[in-house]
């Protein structure tokens, strides 16, 4: 609990304004390009991910930026969701993925922190690849693997942070979209569901701690509720994995936030998305 009891009073220390992020140079993209970032939920199938994508292209965002222009990426590719291909089915979600394992893995650059031998490609390899690079925009669902493997939730908002810093050294304006995650009730595990409700109470409490120290040319972070209105019995096959109605629910929670970050992204480039 050190590291939580250190971040909330430096956030009771620091309730000013935040700072606005301004507007860096324009990079010369001529695409919105959004990564959903977690575990099993979101790769396989995550076929909230085609919905989502369906909703956007029926939202208005923006009457000249047609729909091309706004791409899910992502190295990973799974098409199994009974909706056809007219999605983009490009994803960064690693069934079993935790978020404290992603965080600790070396960074290729500096070399630091050294972590566990990992099995995964690692976050900056994701945001650098080719096709990928550069990200705007990131949903992040990550931390149900940490709970259901016993890590605290000081290990796993510290891992938010170090995660927050890999994208920013990538991106410094990277949006990150970071998700209050989704009820869970497994059978084999009677406390996760507790543990969830702790760690949601400390992700706005993280993401105003971290948005109070925002540096000139960043964007804050902002928080999507997920858990809320969200039943684990009814809306997964097995209290984890949403069924139908749970990728309904998380696509629609996802939407308004993603509409308003693509926006942002596009006001910040003027001239650049015109056909
Ligand atoms: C993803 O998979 C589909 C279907 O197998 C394939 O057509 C497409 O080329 C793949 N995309 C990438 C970027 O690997
Ligand atoms: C987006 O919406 C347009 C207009 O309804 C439709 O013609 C098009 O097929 C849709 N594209 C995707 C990828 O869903
Ligand atoms: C979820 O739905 C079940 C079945 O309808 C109900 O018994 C339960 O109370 C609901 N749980 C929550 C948290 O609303």
């Amino acid at each position: 609990m050190v590291a939580t009891i250190r971040l909330l009073s430096g956030l009771v220390g620091s309730l000013s304004l935040l700072s606005q992020a301004s507007a860096e140079p324009l990079r010369p993209t001529e695409q919105v390009r959004i990564m959903a970032l977690g575990d099993s939920i979101t790769g396989n199938p995550g076929c909230w991910r085609a919905l989502l994508s369906r909703k956007l292209n029926a939202t208005n965002i923006v009457p000249a930026i047609p729909y091309s222009q706004i791409r899910f990426v992502g190295t990973q590719n799974r098409t199994k969701c009974g909706y056809g291909r007219a999605y983009d089915w490009m994803h960064e979600g690693h069934g079993g993925m935790q978020a404290t394992e992603l965080a600790q893995a070396t960074d290729p650059v500096t070399g630091i922190p050294v972590g566990p031998p990992m099995t995964q490609p690692r976050l900056r390899t994701y945001l650098t690849s080719p096709g990928v690079d550069p990200v705007d925009i990131i949903l992040m669902h990550l931390g149900t693997n940490d709970i259901w493997n016993k890590k605290t939730t000081a290990e796993i908002i510290s891992a938010y942070g170090q995660l927050l810093d890999q994208m920013r050294a990538v991106n410094p304006d990277v949006r990150l979209l970071v998700a209050q995650i989704l009820p869970m009730e497994p059978s084999n595990c009677p406390d996760c569901a507790a543990k969830v409700r702790q760690l949601n109470r400390y992700i706005p409490l993280w993401a105003q701690y971290v948005n109070n120290r925002i540096q000139p040319g960043e964007s804050p972070v902002r928080v999507v509720d997920q858990y809320t209105g969200f039943n684990a019995t009814r809306f997964t096959t097995d209290g984890v994995h949403p069924n139908a109605r749970g990728d309904e629910a998380i696509a629609q929670k996802w939407l308004d936030p993603v509409v308003a970050a693509v926006r942002e992204v596009i006001d910040q480039r003027p001239g650049q998305l015109m056909v």
